[in-house]
């Protein structure tokens, strides 16, 4: 479990360091190549990942390592641009330290985006989908070790992690829009390889509609809090096992920099109405 004193080190440093109050109920992480949409906002400050005491650095390429305080629609909002995962050495706790200091700032509702592969054939490279579950298929999990019952129950209910008023929002929001949005199941996986046609088969029967190397533990971390979530995935290629396609990471990143558009108007929309 993380340790609850790290994480209040690096809310209070990003309270004192405010050059003037911000208040936010309302997190976002933006996941590869999906950071572009913070450039466009109202920043009212922003605070290098290696500033911030207990945070990990931030390694990947098509990740900045920033959290902004900034304005979406008028809405106060505190955005993770750039996330720290498994594959880069981090431990569970690392990877949660964004998360779990955006709920000691305050935050209530978390929106978390990623880049996935399609596991089910009906999506398409390029789509949206608004995560109803995951799998967390990690290996790992943020809760190990002593419980912070300040934060959350030893044993945290999860069957309802992914908040049915947050997905109905979206949806409706997509709708209006015309934005098309699959509902389905992410599978958190380590990375940093892809998987083989064996995994992406194996996924499919356990039910996963795309697969991903991040989210479910910031996820669990936050239901863990209280926190409320809607995760939203960009399916950047398909996964396939009777047709692999091989993928890299700049396919992933320019495939979601293309969907950035449809992305941020999705979130844009989303925060309004919250
Ligand atoms: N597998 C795992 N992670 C990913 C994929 C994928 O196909 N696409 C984007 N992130």
């Amino acid at each position: 479990m993380q340790n609850p004193e790290k994480v209040q080190q690096a809310a209070d440093y990003i309270h004192k360091s405010l050059t003037r109050p911000h208040t936010a109920e309302i997190g976002v992480v933006l996941g590869t190549g999906l950071g572009d949409w913070a450039e466009s906002l109202t920043h009212v400050q922003s605070f290098e990942y290696a500033d911030i005491p207990g945070f990990p650095p931030s390694t990947v390429e098509g990740h900045a390592g920033r959290l902004i305080a900034a304005q979406v629609g008028g809405r106060n909002v505190w955005l993770q641009q750039g996330r720290f995962h498994l594959y880069e050495g981090n431990s569970p706790a690392d990877v949660c330290m964004g998360v779990r200091t955006m709920a000691a700032l305050g935050v209530k509702t978390l929106i978390v985006t990623n880049a996935a592969g399609a596991l089910n054939p009906q999506f398409d490279a390029g789509g949206l989908m608004c995560i109803t579950d995951h799998i967390n298929f990690t290996g790992a999990n943020p809760l190990v070790g002593i419980n912070h019952d300040a934060w959350g129950d030893r044993f945290p209910d999860m069957s309802r992690t992914y908040s049915q008023r947050l997905g109905d929002i979206a949806m409706d929001k997509a709708l209006e829009l015309g934005i098309r949005l699959e509902k389905g199941v992410y599978l958190g996986l380590v990375g940093p390889n892809l998987e083989t046609p064996a995994e992406t088969r194996a996924f499919r029967i356990w039910g996963a509609d795309a697969v991903g190397m991040s989210t479910v533990l910031e996820v669990i971390a936050a239901h863990h809090m209280g926190v409320e979530v809607l995760g939203i995935s960009c399916l950047t290629n398909k996964n396939l096992p009777d047709c692999m396609e091989e993928t890299s990471l700049d396919d992933v990143i320019a495939m979601a920099q293309a969907s950035t558009g449809k992305l941020s108007q999705l979130l844009g929309a989303v925060i309004g109405a919250l």
